[in-house]
């Protein structure tokens, strides 16, 4: 079974961020969770680089938007490289394949009669990359970021947006899972409600973009949507495109859903094409109140926060903290809180001190598990092979306490059991259990926390055997007695 699932793609005027890395490692989870299921996944990414505010950018620091672009693209693959995302591909809007599949989609929807000359009035924010009329200003700013807007008149090719309002509310309404969560769902219906107006998709006034005609280029967003479609060759390479069309989940972050949710499926019904399954919205990263953005973010930058407390704790930070879909704070003293508490204390230290005891009484062995008596930790560890659908729905936040549930209950029967005070024949079936359930969590981690998962295996002494499992395994009684575990120094060591 195929499943493609894309992330949007970053604009390169921005150095990468946390909110930018969020959408990425989110994307992340649900890609590896597919292909540990068995499925064919294709995971699209990659960065945005055409439009007035990347020219811009590039402008002021004195470079050809294109070098800008070719620049900080590099960043995006070097940070998701350090973060484990296992894209399948990185789409760039500067690449020749995509900017020729753009002009002929733009070609079929003139032909179609979708796409007509006229003259666009109103005003432009930059920043948003979109038109903004006089009637939604608020307070003569942009309504969604605040910012100051310029007045622009140009000729255009609008899109007939207004057309596809009847069959997109239909689609929306005949399909519950199609914009996520419910909230963004109510505000997208109440939004096309009021009506939807036709579209500017094309510009005069900025140069950096996709030429159409001979004074035009083609809108940053119409040329950016078209990704999904021209990642997976659309246009060009049937055979990808027959297998992986349409996109099961597509991530976005909630600022981005009117673009998403609106336009994009519009675009799609004028092209006759099968819409996404998913396009699911998740909130913002924000400090003192604030959504990260490019000023606010450099003061903390993805690749600080690896460098001092490594990958899976940030990753494991971003989807615990908050619940997917919610706004949060971010703040360095939350993260060493999270990471001392969780990481350091519930789980690395299970780990090690477990390991440690093995080491130390049963010559580094895994005991024999017969005699037990771990019913409940048994019952809690096996309660984790529901973990599935709820990740599959996203709940990464939940899931991922409902992991740590088990590790509290391991904590506690580890301490009330006390094997160090017990006979060697008592104390190696109650490790055993503890051995076990970290063995389920470590499954259970997997698309979480790769790297760290694979090193708790490593510790179980089954690290070959791992890396071909999934949740089926979630079972009791898998780890082989008598295997040699592998004691190390602690994968999570606390931090003052
Ligand atoms: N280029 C457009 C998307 C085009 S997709 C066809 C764009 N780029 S962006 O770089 O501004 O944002 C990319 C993603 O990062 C979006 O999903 C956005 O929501 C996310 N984030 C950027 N800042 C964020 C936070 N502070 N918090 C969480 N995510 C946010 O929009």
């Amino acid at each position: 079974m195929k499943f493609y699932l894309t992330t949007p793609l970053y604009y390169v005027n921005d150095t990468p961020h946390i909110g930018h890395a969020y959408t990425e490692v989110a994307a992340d989870v649900l890609a590896r969770t597919e292909r540990l299921l068995g499925k064919d996944v294709f995971f699209l990414t990659g960065t945005d680089e055409h439009g007035q505010k990347v020219a811009t950018a590039a402008k002021a620091l004195n470079l050809k938007p294109k070098e800008l672009a070719d620049r900080m693209s590099k960043r995006f693959q070097k940070l998701w490289e350090r973060l484990n995302i296992s894209y399948d591909r990185f789409i760039r809007t500067t690449e020749a394949e995509h900017e020729e599949m753009v002009k002929k989609v733009f070609h079929k929807l003139y032909q179609k009669g979708d796409l007509y000359q006229g003259t666009y009035k109103g005003y432009y924010c930059v920043h948003c990359e979109s038109y903004i009329l006089p009637s939604h200003l608020q307070e003569n700013l942009c309504p969604d970021c605040g910012r100051k807007v310029g007045s622009l008149k140009e000729p255009t090719y609008f899109f007939r947006l207004s057309k596809y309002q009847k069959d997109l509310l239909s689609h929306i309404d005949a399909h519950l899972e199609f914009i996520g969560p419910p909230q963004r769902r109510n505000e997208v219906i109440s939004f096309i409600r009021r009506g939807l107006i036709d579209l500017s998709f094309t510009r005069r006034s900025c140069e950096w973009g996709i030429p159409i005609e001979e004074d035009f280029t083609i809108y940053v967003w119409f040329d950016a949507l078209l990704n999904y479609l021209s990642g997976v060759g659309y246009l060009s390479n049937s055979k990808l495109f027959g297998k992986y069309w349409p996109p099961d989940v597509q991530f976005i972050g909630k600022d981005i859903i009117r673009f998403h949710d609106i336009m994009w499926p519009a675009i799609l019904f004028s092209l006759s094409l099968p819409l996404p399954k998913k396009i699911f919205a998740h909130g913002w990263w924000k400090i003192a109140g604030e959504k990260i953005s490019k000023s606010k973010g450099e003061a903390i930058s993805p690749q600080d926060i690896i460098s001092e407390f490594g990958v899976d704790p940030f990753r494991y930070f971003l989807l615990r903290e908050i619940p997917f879909g919610a706004d949060g704070e971010y703040s360095y003293a939350a993260f060493v809180k999270r990471y001392n508490s969780d990481l350091a204390n519930d789980l690395g230290n299970l780990l090690h001190r477990t390991l440690t005891l093995i080491d130390n009484s049963f010559d580094g062995k895994i005991p024999k598990s017969s005699g037990s008596s771990g019913e409940r930790l048994k019952e809690k560890s096996l309660s984790l092979a529901g973990i599935l659908p709820q990740i599959e729905a996203l709940k990464y936040s939940e899931v991922l306490s409902k992991i740590w549930e088990v590790v509290a209950v391991a904590n506690k029967y580890l301490d009330e059991k006390s094997p160090w005070r017990l006979s060697q024949r008592e104390a190696g079936p109650a490790l055993y259990n503890v051995l076990e359930t970290l063995r389920i969590v470590a499954l259970s981690l997997k698309p979480f926390l790769p790297a760290s998962s694979s090193k708790i295996a490593e510790g179980l002494g089954i690290g070959e055997e791992f890396k071909k499992e999934n949740f089926k395994k979630i079972q009791w009684g898998v780890l082989p007695e008598g295997r040699k575990i592998k004691r190390e120094r602690p994968i999570f060591p606390r931090k003052k």
